[in-house]
């Protein structure tokens, strides 16, 4: 009892001394944005056709097999450069997974819409540390993640007339798009 009761001022001085330096170099909290200076938000659909897209028609476009005249050919990538190129892309797509989260962007804060966001940051993740590993298998993986997240957003989220034939197929869809299958 004794040992506690001197043990605690000792601790609390060093927790004190310790925190104090870095405190101070916190910098002083930014003062709140104006609405004049508040940015300006690209909509949801912008944000898919000039980021997301592009970013993962280029990973895709490095990662998969597809059938052609020669037989299978597999993209994924032996040089550097292209490595290089599924890094960057999927850093984009880890990027753009929390873009889709931000407020007045995210359709249901919440709900799946959240699930599906987190889904495409993860895919992304994990397409950046397959390509730093050069590792063949997990950035097919990592694309396949990535087909998943848009599609299953897409289904949810996209309208369809009530009547549509439109019917979920994803290994159908995958196979259509040369892109990995589960
Ligand atoms: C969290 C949900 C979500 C995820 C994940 C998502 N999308 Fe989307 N996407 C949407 C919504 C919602 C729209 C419809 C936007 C609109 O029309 O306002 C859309 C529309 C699109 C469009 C059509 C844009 C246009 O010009 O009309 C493309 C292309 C697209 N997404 C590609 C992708 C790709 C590729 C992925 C995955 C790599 C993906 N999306 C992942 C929600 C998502």
């Amino acid at each position: 009892m004794r040992r506690l009761t001197l043990a605690l001022p000792a601790i609390f001085t060093a927790t004190v001394v310790c925190a104090l330096p870095a405190f101070a170099q916190t910098p002083a909290p930014a003062k709140p944005a104006s609405a004049a200076s508040a940015p300006t938000l690209l909509s949801v659909k912008d944000v898919m056709r000039h980021i997301i897209n592009p970013a993962a028609e280029t990973y895709w476009a490095h990662s998969g097999e597809v059938d052609d005249e020669k037989g299978a050919n597999d993209r994924v990538p032996t040089a550097q450069a292209d490595w290089n190129i599924n890094i960057a892309t999927a850093a984009q797509i880890a990027e753009a997974g929390n873009l889709l989260l931000m407020d007045g962007r995210a359709r249901d804060p919440n709900g799946p819409w959240r699930t599906y966001a987190l889904a495409l940051n993860a895919a992304g993740v994990a397409g950046m540390a397959a390509a730093a590993a050069h590792n063949h298998d997990k950035t097919n993986d990592a694309g396949s993640a990535m087909y998943d997240a848009c599609f299953q957003c897409h289904g949810r989220y996209i309208p369809r007339p009530k009547d549509s034939l439109y019917r979920h197929d994803i290994d159908k869809d995958l196979k259509a798009a040369g892109k990995p299958q589960k």
